[in-house]
């Protein structure tokens, strides 16, 4: 995506020295655009864990690239300790942050790919170098497809409204920030947007940390898309008022029978468009599907994250960014960071490989080879 002008991706390998890799530090956007380096994986962990890098696939190309700095650290040790070093460090990455699978899914590519190399350590760290390369490559060209896939659905309500503005609502950022490029739920709205389609954006603000008041809202002028930013509290108002014709969000881990983790506040969304009859589609990669759950509820594990992140605000004053205090000085503060959408509630999901319904059926439709 382009940012004043230029193309940027998410994450990549700094071209002065391919042994580290350069990030877009998410924590200043709205208010600047700034460029971070990461030398080590410690530094890779801090960046996944503090959120200067998030959302499902970005995280994940992130670790695989973590798996490669690890390598190039453990050939700094003994031979014999090489293997065990890299894997404790893969162990790390992968613990960084909890729900997103995305993150696991990577890690273990890579170390997958490892796994019956025989050759030297140049080239298992070449190995490991191309897979987290291949990962990034994917994740950008699989959200591109979901974005040719979704956008047939935006047409078809631009037609059904004889061209009149199609307003999409959306919740946290699922954009091009949270991926390599493209981004899940904003990849349709992107192509209809270049297919000259009349698209307008409700902007969820998300709170706590606010990914679409910031992220999300950037990503979009960014690129020139026509866009509003809502409370969280406002969606079901403007679905009552017939201002939404379809809500689009991604998510950060799908069972295998289309329960949909995603950042907290999507379900009341999902609630309110059902009983608004309003379309709730869900767009991801096959690398957010967890082949191994069933019961979203019950089995995705959702992050607790820190309660200042609710207590305190951050933003921009005079030109500083700044953090204040909302809560009185010993509030406490709960701050679960994701929530579970029931396939029920689901119109469909939109995947790289097409759109199918939210269920076991549905999905292994699309992914045969994954059917048990
Ligand atoms: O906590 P985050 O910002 O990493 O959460 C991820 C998200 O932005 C959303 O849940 C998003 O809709 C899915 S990630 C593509």
């Amino acid at each position: 995506m382009n940012v004043h002008g230029k193309h940027y991706r998410t994450i990549w390998l700094d071209e002065n020295n391919p042994r580290q890799l350069q990030i877009i530090d998410q924590r200043s956007l709205p208010h600047r655009f700034l460029i971070e380096t990461l030398h080590s994986v410690d530094d890779v962990i801090g960046a996944i864990a503090d959120m200067h890098v998030r959302g499902a696939g970005l995280i994940g190309t992130a670790g695989g690239f973590g798996v490669y700095l690890a390598c190039l650290e453990a050939q700094r040790k003994s031979a014999d300790l090489f293997i065990e070093s890299v894997i404790l460090d893969a162990s790390r990455l992968a613990a960084s942050r909890p729900t997103a699978v995305n993150l696991q899914w990577a890690v273990n590519r890579v170390l997958d790919s490892l796994k019956t190399f025989i050759g030297s350590p140049d080239d298992f760290i070449k190995t490991a170098l191309d897979t987290a390369q291949a990962i990034a490559d994917e994740d950008a060209e699989f959200c591109r497809r979901i974005g040719q896939h979704g956008k047939k659905l935006i047409e078809d309500i631009s037609l059904k409204k004889n061209g009149q503005t199609v307003n999409v609502l959306t919740h946290c950022n699922a954009g091009w920030l949270a991926f390599v490029d493209f981004g899940t739920a904003t990849a349709p709205i992107y192509a209809a947007f270049e297919q000259g389609i009349d698209i307008h954006v409700w902007v969820d603000e998300t709170r706590p940390r606010n990914q679409g008041a910031s992220l999300t809202a950037w990503e979009l002028g960014q690129h020139g898309v026509p866009y509003t930013v809502v409370t969280d509290n406002a969606g079901g108002h403007l679905m009552q008022h017939g201002m939404v014709d379809m809500v689009i969000t991604g998510t950060d881990r799908t069972t295998y029978t289309g329960d949909v983790a995603n950042k907290i506040g999507t379900y009341l969304k999902a609630l309110a468009a059902k009983d608004n009859d309003i379309p709730f589609y869900v767009a991801l990669p096959s690398s957010t599907f967890d082949w191994t759950l069933r019961d979203g509820i019950r089995e995705i594990p959702i992050e607790q994250r820190d309660g200042d992140e609710v207590r305190y605000i951050q933003g921009l004053h005079e030109g500083e960014i700044k953090t204040i205090l909302l809560t009185p000085i010993d509030s406490r503060a709960a701050n679960y960071a994701f929530d579970v959408t029931p396939a029920r509630l689901i119109s469909a999901l939109i995947t790289e490989r097409g759109i199918c319904s939210a269920s076991a059926e549905g999905i292994f439709s699309l992914y045969p080879e994954k059917r048990r």
